[in-house]
């Protein structure tokens, strides 16, 4: 294992659980004279803020987190602006909030740089004039959060303030930005050979596809590597028509699998498509959402969490599983003709909001479109490489063999990367023409990319994916049943959503205010996480795989006191 940013057992964890009323303060009372001068000072402060607390506690606390800061630059002298890097409970919200009420972040002894860039006014500037206007659509938060430093699973922005990514760039950063065994991988090969193209035979290339192929079962063994997620569904789309000689293709409603002409036919969310004429051949079947579609029970899907929803359905039979096969049928015999060219799936959703079918689907789902002359394809480009915890793809959760696995995002860590990996067969079928790619295969990614496979490997990614997701999972399920705003929490390992409601009857989807409220309130106190469902009304938590969980903890009690606040300011 490397080593770990985070200090497990320097400090007395505080249940998250406990009613902000109830604290047992454990901390031990530290002489704050002994402190940085800019602890002592805020420690005063804090004791000054409010005549209700508990000054021992509170210098205790300030004394845990000087310690904490003791020595590093983060605390500055001498300047009347200097960064609290370590303490998100010193920042926007400690203020807002009593001190004893708001989640102290665990340690982290990186030291990043400090900033000297452009102004973030400047920033924003540039952004409106010469930037992508979308980028000013998707900038995601009231008060933009201006990244300018990553490390494992911390982001430090231009002010020094220091965050818990637990989004990772959209489930992207899969061992921890800047991974330094990754970082060092790409250097040695950026010295070496930046590109050629792959009409070469160079090793890092060769040397990433046996690598890859190893981790795929028979007969998924030819790989074609490309830049992105949507290029790679791109071409198995046209590999998927090519093999099978037919031209429609299927996807679950809510599901994204790219913003390319062609995967935007793929993708079903209105959010991302355009008044032109798009999608020919592409058919949207309903998703199989044991939350939120109209069926579902208490053990349909694969995750220590099942909904709160009832059934009585015997051992190893699911109703709600038939039904939406049902629905599958039904769009076979309405909207397709008798001959398709494949089936997309995700196998767990994930900008639809980490949505899981009920366990069986996959497997009968594949068993429908082959009988049809289809090709299975398993979008794997957000539950890939360890994300799901019990296996290192999502589909081999549910029992099933693609024919074609499409890849990315994490394939990288975050170096721009993608994959289809299929048969030798489906691979001859598209040997007629020629298919060239300048970039895809470019030496960095390779080497990029192949040291992430031996740093999930060695660092314990999936096994840390399991582990501390199955926590989460079991402690957020807590919080759904403390919240009649949490309707569902869902997920397997590190892939993890938690749908949000108006209430627990109706299942309405809280609005996109409200969504707006907690989010920004997490972001304050120092958590990032994301935010999909068809109606914005999903939070997501895909962090690096390397958080520990004294992170969780951390990440529970910010989330747990969001809500209390929201449902505080609504009186509830
Ligand atoms: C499941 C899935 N497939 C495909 C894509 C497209 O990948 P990219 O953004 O790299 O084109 C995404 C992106 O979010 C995705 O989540």
């Amino acid at each position: 294992m490397l080593p770990v940013t985070s200090q497990p057992g320097s400090q007395t964890a505080r249940s998250w659980t406990d009613p902000p009323e109830t604290h047992t303060h454990t901390h031990t009372h530290t002489n704050t004279k002994s402190l940085h001068p800019v602890c002592q000072l805020l420690g005063r402060w804090r004791e000054s803020d409010s005549s209700l607390l508990n000054m021992s506690y509170v210098k205790s606390r300030t004394a845990a987190r000087c310690g904490a800061l003791a020595g590093r630059s983060l605390c500055r002298t001498g300047s009347a602006k200097f960064h609290l890097a370590s303490g998100a409970s010193w920042q926007k919200s400690a203020f807002k909030y009593p001190s004893y009420d708001v989640p102290e972040m665990p340690p982290c002894s990186f030291k990043p740089e400090e900033y000297k860039g452009m102004s973030k006014e400047h920033m924003m500037e540039i952004r409106r004039r010469n930037c992508n206007p979308m980028t000013m659509k998707v900038t995601y938060y009231k008060k933009p959060v201006f990244t300018h430093q990553g490390y494992m699973q911390w982001l430090w922005d231009v002010d020094g303030k220091r965050y818990l990514d637990l989004f990772a760039g959209v489930a992207t950063v899969s061992v921890g930005h800047c991974h330094p065994k990754v970082t060092a991988a790409a250097e040695k090969q950026l010295k070496r050979l930046w590109h050629t193209t792959s009409i070469y035979v160079y090793p890092t290339l060769h040397e990433y596809c046996e690598k890859l192929a190893s981790y795929l079962p028979d007969p998924l063994k030819v790989i074609y590597l490309t830049n992105s997620g949507s290029e790679a569904n791109d071409l198995a789309m046209l590999m998927a028509r090519l093999h099978t000689g037919n031209y429609d293709i299927i996807t679950f409603r809510g599901s994204y699998h790219g913003g390319s002409p062609q995967t935007l036919g793929l993708t079903s969310n209105t959010a991302y498509k355009y008044p032109i004429a798009n999608g020919l051949g592409c058919t949207n079947t309903m998703c199989p959402d044991v939350f939120r579609g109209p069926w579902g029970g208490s053990h349909c899907r694969d995750s220590p969490v099942q909904t709160t929803r009832e059934c009585s359905c015997a051992q190893g039979h699911c109703m709600a599983n038939e039904q939406y096969i049902g629905q599958l049928k039904e769009t076979f015999a309405t909207s397709v003709p008798n001959r398709i060219a494949a089936f997309f799936g995700e196998p767990i959703q994930g900008v639809g909001g980490a949505v899981q079918y009920p366990k069986n689907y996959l497997k009968e789902a594949y068993r429908l479109v082959r009988e049809r002359g289809g090709v299975c394809i398993a979008d794997e480009v957000q539950t890939g490489f360890g994300r799901t915890g019990t296996h290192f793809w999502g589909f081999q959760g549910h029992g099933v063999i693609p024919d074609m696995v499409t890849m990315a995002k994490g394939i990288g860590n975050g170096f721009p990367m993608g994959a289809v990996v299929t048969t030798p067969e489906i691979a001859a079928s598209f040997g007629q023409g020629v298919h060239f790619n300048t970039f895809a295969g470019n030496p960095v990614a390779c080497a990029v990319a192949s040291s992430v496979l031996d740093t999930i490997s060695e660092d314990g990614s999936q096994q840390t994916s399991l582990k501390v997701g199955n926590y989460l999972l079991t402690q957020l399920a807590k919080l759904r049943d403390k919240y009649e705003i949490i309707g569902d929490v869902r997920g397997k390992g590190l892939m993890i959503g938690v749908e949000m409601v108006k209430d627990k009857a109706s299942r309405d989807p809280l609005s996109p205010e409200s969504m707006s409220e907690i989010f920004e309130d997490v972001k304050e106190m120092g958590v990032l996480i994301g935010k999909g469902g068809l109606y914005g009304q999903t939070f997501r938590i895909k962090p690096p795989m390397c958080i520990t969980m004294e992170d969780a903890d951390f990440f529970l009690a910010v989330f747990n006191k969001s809500v209390h606040n929201y449902m505080e300011r609504r009186g509830g």
